[in-house]
């Protein structure tokens, strides 16, 4: 099948890079990003690229190069769904937050609803690929929908997770480690996996393209993000035994990593990971394996967000210790509220959690990051429920300064490692501060003996 017109559900971290990569790499095929909510596809059509909904290094210039030749955002869903040969679904899968499975178990209802769209509006055969994470099994269901609200037409599910990260979409979408596609092993299956592989193998060399069937390809994303996380947890734990032991994690890390069956990548101690898939992935996996009554499977994997939990309570109890068992009334610093760098995405990040706690403790905190607006610091606050939105806008306040974030505070608490961060003045920061000056580093980004030398009090993670 020769593919001419694609589009993706859902303009948000995934679908919008991703998409924006196709339509640059496939110039052949004509590319329509659509999305309900209209101010998010305003934005991606700003005419301005910086004003794009996402920051992601060099995404504006991909977009800026494809879009009105054949990357298009829209709102009109149906159009897109009945034009297009291949559908992707990018849609939201939050962790429930009501009835069975909450707090654990995905949220299909975004997907459920996609599904029922495309079946009500598609006249003609469609491959219909999963690009959102997806508990295993949820082809299965969206070929169920299909299949029996269809106007007759034949569906091939696919399953295409996304593996990029935040931060380095933009490269980790034009050199992938891999791109694997599950579908079924039927002639039709083959046909539609052969369709989109077509598509990747525009710029992707096609032994890093893997086909296999739709839940190994499902269950595969589930793991790499438990995999990660479970490294994270790892070190996090041994920071811990490093403070009171004397061991220095950079040190243990490094040592560790040099063993090529273990590798260097992801042992970085930090104030605990957040993001939107780590925890939401783990979580999913526990859920499934408790439901087939694998409860020591289940009990491995959740121990993974215990210990991230752990980790990020610990960073704030040793603020608040440190600062003489009370930080009531005190200014603290934040430098980085993201979940990492270069990215303006939140969503469970370690500085919300931080924030809540130092609050409880009747803290002032005062935020900087270079990319987070206000308004997403308050509902980041505001989405835990833990007190009214007029006690958090009292308690919190941001700054685009970072000097005057720090200035009269009591201690500075590094939550994303920030590259600036690093060649700020300290000096004159710790000239401004309440003495004597502490900074907390969430992220052992800064140079401790350095700050140390200038007067402050300084503390890292695992040394
Ligand atoms: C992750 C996966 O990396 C990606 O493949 C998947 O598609 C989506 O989930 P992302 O959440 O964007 O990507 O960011 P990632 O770089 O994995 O970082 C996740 C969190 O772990 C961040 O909070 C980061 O600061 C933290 N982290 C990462 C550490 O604390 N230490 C490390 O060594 C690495
Ligand atoms: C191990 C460490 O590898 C070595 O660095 C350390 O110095 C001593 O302990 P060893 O016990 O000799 O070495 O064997 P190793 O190859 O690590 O295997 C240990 C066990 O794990 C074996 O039973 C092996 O069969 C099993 N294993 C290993 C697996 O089940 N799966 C794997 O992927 C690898
Ligand atoms: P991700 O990180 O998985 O890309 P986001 O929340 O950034 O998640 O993006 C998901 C997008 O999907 C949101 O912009 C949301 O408005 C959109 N969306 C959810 N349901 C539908 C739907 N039924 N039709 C169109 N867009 C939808």
């Amino acid at each position: 099948m020769k593919i001419t017109k694609i589009c993706c559900i859902g303009a948000g971290y995934v679908g919008g890079p991703t998409m924006a990569v196709i339509a640059q790499k496939c110039p052949q095929i004509q590319v329509t990003v659509v999305d309900l909510n209209a101010e998010r596809i305003a934005a991606w059509n700003d005419e301005n690229v910086n004003n794009i909904p996402i920051y992601e290094p060099g995404l504006d210039a991909i977009v800026g190069e494809a879009r009105g030749r054949n990357l298009f955002f829209s709102t009109d869903v149906d159009k897109a769904i009945a034009e297009s040969q291949i559908i992707f679904i990018s849609v939201n899968t939050p962790t429930k937050t009501y009835g069975k499975g909450k707090g654990m178990a995905a949220d299909l209802k975004y997907i459920e609803l996609c599904a029922r769209q495309i079946a009500r509006v598609a006249k003609d055969n469609k491959i219909v690929v999963e690009k959102s994470t997806l508990p295993v099994r949820t082809a299965e269901a969206i070929k169920s929908i299909l299949d029996n609200t269809g106007n007759g037409v034949q569906f091939q599910i696919l399953s295409n997770p996304e593996f990029l990260a935040e931060g380095t979409a933009v490269q980790d979408l034009l050199n992938p480690d891999r791109i694997l596609i599950g579908g079924d092993a039927t002639e039709e299956g083959r046909k539609a996996i052969q369709a989109l592989v077509d598509v990747y193998a525009n710029w992707v060399p096609e032994d890093k393209i893997l086909t296999t069937n739709v839940w190994s390809s499902e269950l595969s994303k589930l793991t790499a993000n438990a995999f990660l996380a479970q490294r994270i947890s790892s070190i996090n734990a041994m920071s811990e035994l490093c403070e009171k032991t004397g061991a220095d994690v950079n040190e243990v890390a490094k040592a560790i990593g040099m063993d090529s069956r273990i590798g260097s990548k992801f042992l970085k101690a930090s104030v605990g990971f957040g993001g939107s898939c780590f925890q939401k992935d783990i979580l999913n996996l526990v859920y499934i394996a408790k439901s087939y009554g694998l409860n020591e499977v289940a009990d491995y994997w959740e121990q993974v967000i215990i210990m991230n939990d752990h980790q990020k309570k610990r960073f704030s109890n040793n603020i608040v210790q440190t600062l003489y068992n009370t930080v009531s009334d005190k200014k603290i610093a934040f430098l980085g509220w993201a979940f990492k760098k270069d990215t303006n995405d939140t969503r469970e990040s370690a500085a919300i959690y931080v924030a809540d706690d130092l609050i409880n403790e009747h803290a002032k905190i005062a935020v900087y990051d270079p990319k987070v607006s206000n308004k997403k610091i308050l509902d980041d606050l505001n989405y835990l429920e833990t007190r009214t939105a007029a006690n958090n806008a009292s308690s919190i306040s941001s700054f685009t300064d970072p000097y005057e974030a720090c200035q009269n505070a009591h201690a500075i608490a590094v939550l994303t490692e920030w590259d600036e961060f690093i060649t700020y003045d300290w000096q004159k920061i710790y000239d401004s501060m309440q003495k004597p000056a502490f900074v907390f580093d969430g992220r052992n980004l800064l140079n401790g003996p350095n700050l140390e030398a200038i007067g402050f009090v300084y503390q890292a993670v695992g040394s």
